[in-house]
């Protein structure tokens, strides 16, 4: 299979580099003549670092600002005023109506949430990009207090956190159902910049769905391996119907992670899992977009559920990028929540991070039942920087607050309710404050898992087609 970038290509990103998470060393964004590198010789995994460029901003002080600005410099003590233009011009990007003129043969890509921050996000040739468009996701406002008319429901969702201003980000609402689109986006247009034919990941199921559909957009060929018997039915239908070659492996998704990895690296396959260093830059996008949607305030506390570790990776990116470019003044707290059968991360947590711990994963919510996560060097920092926690809760809990989301209208996948069973548990501990400001991230839409945590129908429940049997089951 054919992985060569192109000269333009080279050339685009000639000012990213990646640098391992471990020891430091510092590799070319992209080396013509080699296969994609994913992992540092030390087997540390890869960070993208850039200079930031921002053509469409002509002001000279701002420009000077940025010249020469590292993604990953200390503190870059810019200028507020040259955070005030960068939000300026976001914001009229923001306000391009997603329409497609009769004569245009794309969309334009500040409709995106992903791409509407591009030079925050990967500066790569226009006509390589491979988008839904993804993102513009809701951010619903759920608490005692900030909910408003119309929402006495979604309120109850704050009554049950024990907050009086909540926020909840639905990446459930992006085009394939998950948070992934934002990472995948990203991931396959650099798939499509090296000119490879097929790609493919390891998954739990969000993220093979994500990528067998914006692969076939694409015109490629999908590889997925998944955990047999341990993918919702959603999510498998998903890749089935995108057309990916799916392979179901006896093994958990641990044991799947390890042998994409041998796959791709035998067969010359593109690699898309998180792994991957350029689908953390696309998933920096949920950071910006919260911002923009919260006018560029930061939250307190900015909570998520935590698995193969990307997203909070990620999102910890966005917001100490956000922070050094004086997009904002502060950084949230973050908090990861794992589910107790599936907990490494808050193991290493409760010791400090003395070690990486690994565990034999088992939970209700498949999407984050992971025993080894990838991206442990990189969430950890996050953690730590951003003195943020690691929670676990059951998956009583977890089931518990799905149901709360779920009654709300809003609706969520089961790993997604973690977020708001952590919320619960971290303010009943009384390390969030009950008048604090937090955005909780739903990952998955509720259509993605129909079979846990929401009631079945059962052929004893079928009424009668007359009124008065109807009447039996609606009045006391
Ligand atoms: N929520 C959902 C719905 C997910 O699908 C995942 C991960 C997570 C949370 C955890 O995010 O791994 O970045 O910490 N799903 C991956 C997949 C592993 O293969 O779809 P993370």
């Amino acid at each position: 299979m054919n992985n060569a970038p192109t000269p333009e290509a080279v050339d685009a990103l000639s000012t990213v580099s990646l640098r391992c998470v471990e020891c430091s060393t510092l590799y070319p964004g992209i080396e013509a003549g080699s296969p994609p590198r994913y992992r540092c010789v030390c087997g540390g995994v890869l960070d993208v670092e850039m200079q930031f460029a921002l053509p469409h901003i002509q002001t000279a002080s701002l420009q000077e600002s940025f010249d020469g600005f590292s993604a990953f410099g200390s503190n870059s003590n810019l200028a507020p005023t040259a955070g005030a233009k960068l939000r300026q011009l976001f914001d009229e990007r923001a306000s391009t109506p997603p329409i497609w003129s009769i004569s245009a043969d794309k969309m334009l890509l500040d409709y995106s949430g992903v791409w509407r921050y591009r030079e925050l996000i990967l500066p790569v040739p226009e006509e390589y990009i491979v988008s839904r468009p993804e993102g513009n996701t809701g951010l619903y406002p759920v608490g005692r207090e900030n909910c408003g008319p119309g929402r006495s429901g979604h309120r109850q969702i704050g009554v049950y956190a024990g907050l009086e201003r909540l926020f909840l980000k639905h990446e459930g609402e992006n085009p394939t159902g998950s948070f992934k689109d934002r990472g995948m986006t990203v991931g396959v247009t650099m798939a499509n910049i090296l000119g490879a034919q097929a790609v493919a990941c390891a998954s739990t199921g969000n993220t093979s769905a994500s990528l067998a559909s914006y692969a076939a957009q694409a015109g490629m060929r999908s590889i997925v391996f998944l955990p047999a018997g341990n993918v919702a039915s959603g999510k498998l239908a998903q890749s089935l119907a995108y057309g990916a070659t799916t392979i179901q492996i006896d093994g958990n998704f641990d044991d799947a992670m390890h042998l994409v990895e041998q796959v791709c690296s035998e067969l010359g396959i593109y690699l898309l899992n998180s792994l991957n260093p350029f689908r953390i830059e696309g998933q920096k996008a949920i950071g910006f977009e919260i911002l923009q949607q919260l006018d560029w305030q930061t939250p307190d506390w900015l909570v998520l559920p935590a698995g193969n570790l990307g997203n909070t990776s990620a999102i910890g990116k966005a917001f100490r990028q956000a922070y050094q470019l004086s997009l904002i003044s502060h950084m949230p707290r973050f908090a990861s929540i794992q589910a107790a059968g599936a907990n490494p991360f808050y193991r290493s947590f409760k010791q400090g991070f003395a070690r990486q711990e690994q565990v034999q994963a088992e939970t209700v919510a498949t999407a984050i039942k992971i025993g080894n996560p990838v991206s442990y060097a990189r969430a950890r920092q996050v953690i730590e920087e951003s003195d943020g926690i690691v929670e676990e809760v059951t998956d009583a809990e977890i089931l518990a607050a799905k149901t709360v989301i779920d009654r709300a209208g809003l609706g969520c996948e089961p790993a997604s309710a973690a977020t708001l069973a952590g919320i619960r548990k971290l303010v009943e501990r009384g390390v969030i404050q009950r008048d604090e400001h937090v955005v909780g991230i739903l990952t998955g839409n509720l259509l993605k898992d129909s079979q846990t945590g929401i009631p079945q129908r059962h052929e004893g429940s079928v009424v009668q087609a007359n009124i008065d049997s109807v009447r039996k089951v609606l009045l006391p």
